[in-house]
Order: structure tokens, then C-alpha cells, then sequence
């Protein structure tokens, strides 16, 4: 009944306890996440390294997964022990090298009143392959959108959780960029500077100095862009972080999104879509090829994620110990 063409390498998924065939439900369809967004999720990718598969700062994304479900006044019923054991055997009982892996607490079936009393929390966590998120954009750089939708304020939504709820507001304007020819959507926050994409962090790259922004501009501090301070400062790379403009973006030598699932992909090209009383208009970044600090923290971060560098082996968390 359900097929994995979109899932390869998913032959089980972990559903409180217990493995299931991937193709097998197990959600009634009046399951209260299923209606109103009550669900907190994470993203993390195992990578094959020459130890076997590593997950990548795994402790950092449940404590984050933890975080979430407390801003959802979540009662969860594993402990971070728990699901980090049962993240590497899920890895294990698929046999995958490298894998997305995608942890979900949801309120689950029991009533359909808005307030979730009686649909207690479960989690399910699924894993599979999952290559470039931009796919061939990794390499060339992106084309970005911006789109005319603000991005929810903090002070309308505790954006430091990864809520179900809030992702429509990024599947919606994912789908307007592409749906419009673009790569991925960049929304600005209601000050009107850069805040993020609807599933990335943005970096840009000034006269050689690094920047992003915090979760004062109503941005998710995603853990690659934390990865990517702490790597850019070992390389000597000076940084900054605070409030970028939208002039900055456009004036910028550089630019890229981070993120798990995108891990590091270079934007080159903006179109301002961000005023709909204004005509739209195209920017190029810097000379609108990828530039040079961009590709030296590529490479960094693909040799840290597949342990080939040992001061970063901190950071893994290898499947079979
Ligand atoms: C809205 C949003 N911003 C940023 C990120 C990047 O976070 P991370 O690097 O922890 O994956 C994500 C992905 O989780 C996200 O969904």
C-alpha cells in the first residue's frame, strides 16, 4: 500500500517499541498531529565513514527534539537515552550506511478538541537514503526566492522548536519558489531583514568575514550553522553574528544555506519577490559562481561528517560501537 520510491533503502520504520514493515500503517486517520500540526520532528544524517556509519551530532538534535516537545507541553515517553538507542538500531535493522533520519512525536489518536487531552504523545522514527536536498545546486549554487510571506515572528511562536504546525508555512512557500521555476524560498522576518529558509539557515560572506544571523530574527539556530561557526573559527575564518539586511544579501561575495538535510548549499542568485507592490527583481551574488570560502567549508564539512577529520570525531555517533 505504501510504496518507499521517495524513501529508498526504508524497509522498517520504529513506532513505540516495535519495527514495522515500512508499507504497514500504523496511524488512525483522526490522529489529532494529523489535524492540527501537533507533531515536533527532527532531521539528522547518518554518514558512512571508514568506522561504519556515523550519526552526526545525534545528542545535540534530541536534546533539541526534547526542547521542542517541552514547547509543545509534550508528556514524551522516552528518555534521550532511549531514543538515541533506538535511532541506531532502527539504522542497524535497515542495514544503512548513511541515512536521513527523521524522529517525530506526535499526539496521537483520542480526541479532535483542539487541546490534545486525550491523545497521548507517541514517536515514530523513520530513517532512510537521502542524497543532496538541491540535488546538482550543491555544486552551482541555487536561485532563490523571495517571497512575500514573512516569516512567523518569536514573538507570535517559540521558533527555537521544530513544530509541525509551523512547516506549513514553509511547505507552502517551497512549493510557491519552485512552482514559480526557483530552487527554494528565502523568507524575510517582519523587521524586514533576512531571517531563513522554510528548512535552512542562511551564511553570508563579506571582505572574507562570515555571518548569519540568531534567533533574535526569528530563525531555528540549526545545528549546522552552529557546526559551521565552530569549523569557519578552527580555519581561522573570522565571523560574525547579527541581523542581516536585505541589501547586505544582495551586496554579499557570498551566500549559502545550511542545514541537515541541505547540509551546505551555495545560493548565487536572489530575485526579490519580498514587496508585492514592487516589481520583482534579480540580484547575483558575488560573481554568481560559488565562491572560494563557501567551498573550503564545503569540504570541510563533508570530511567532518565522514570522519576524516579526528578533532571533529567528537561529533559522531558511530552506529555499531
Ligand atoms: C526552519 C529551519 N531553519 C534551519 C534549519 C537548519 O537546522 P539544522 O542545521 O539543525 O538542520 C532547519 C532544519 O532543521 C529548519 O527547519
Amino acid at each position: 500500500m505504501f510504496d518507499n520510491t521517495h524513501f529508498p533503502g526504508a524497509k522498517k520504520y520504529w513506532h513505540m517499541g516495535t519495527f514495522y514493515d515500512w508499507s504497514r500503517p500504523n496511524i488512525h486517520p483522526m490522529s489529532h498531529a494529523l489535524h492540527y500540526g501537533t507533531s515536533v520532528f527532527e532531521g539528522i544524517r547518518a554518514y558512512n565513514t571508514a568506522n561504519g556509519p556515523a550519526i552526526f551530532r545525534l545528542p545535540e538534535h534530541i536534546d533539541r527534539f526534547l526542547h521542542s516537545a517541552s514547547v509543545l507541553r509534550m508528556e514524551v515517553p522516552y528518555s534521550k537515552e532511549e531514543i538515541i538507542n533506538a535511532i541506531k538500531t532502527l539504522m542497524k535493522e535497515n542495514k544503512l550506511d548513511s541515512a536521513y533520519i527523521r524522529p517525530l512525536f506526535f499526539s496521537s489518536y483520542g480526541n479532535l478538541g483542539l487541546v490534545p487531552k486525550f491523545s497521548p504523545v507517541e514517536l515514530t522514527i523513520g530513517a532512510w537514503e537521502w542524497g543532496a536536498y538541491l540535488g546538482e545546486k550543491m555544486e552551482i549554487g541555487a536561485h532563490v526566492y523571495i517571497v512575500p510571506f514573512k516569516r512567523i515572528h518569536h514573538s507570535q511562536f517559540d521558533m527555537t522548536a521544530k513544530l509541525g504546525g509551523v512547516y506549513v508555512q514553509s511547505a507552502i512557500c517551497g512549493l510557491l519558489a519552485r512552482s514559480l521555476g526557483y530552487d527554494e524560498a528565502v523568507f524575510l522576518n517582519l523587521e524586514g531583514n533576512i531571517a531563513e529558509g522554510p528548512g535552512e539557515n542562511i551564511l553570508i560572506v563579506k571582505e572574507g568575514i562570515l555571518k548569519t544571523n540568531d534567533k533574535s530574527e526569528s530563525i531555528l539556530e540549526g545545528i549546522t550553522r552552529t557546526t559551521i561557526l565552530n569549523i569557519a573559527e578552527d580555519l581561522g575564518i573570522p565571523s560574525s553574528v547579527g541581523p542581516i539586511t536585505k541589501e547586505e544579501f544582495f551586496q554579499a561575495d557570498e551566500g549559502f544555506f545550511s542545514g541537515t538535510a541541505v547540509e551546505i548549499a551555495p545560493i548565487v542568485c536572489v530575485t526579490d519577490a519580498s514587496d508585492p507592490k514592487v516589481s520583482k527583481k534579480d540580484y547575483t551574488i558575488g560573481s554568481g559562481k560559488v565562491g572560494n570560502i563557501s567551498q573550503k567549508l564545503v569540504k570541510t564539512y563533508k570530511d567532518a561528517v565522514t570522519g576524516k577529520i579526528k578533532e571533529y570525531e567528537k561529533w559522531l555517533t558511530y552506529v555499531y560501537d
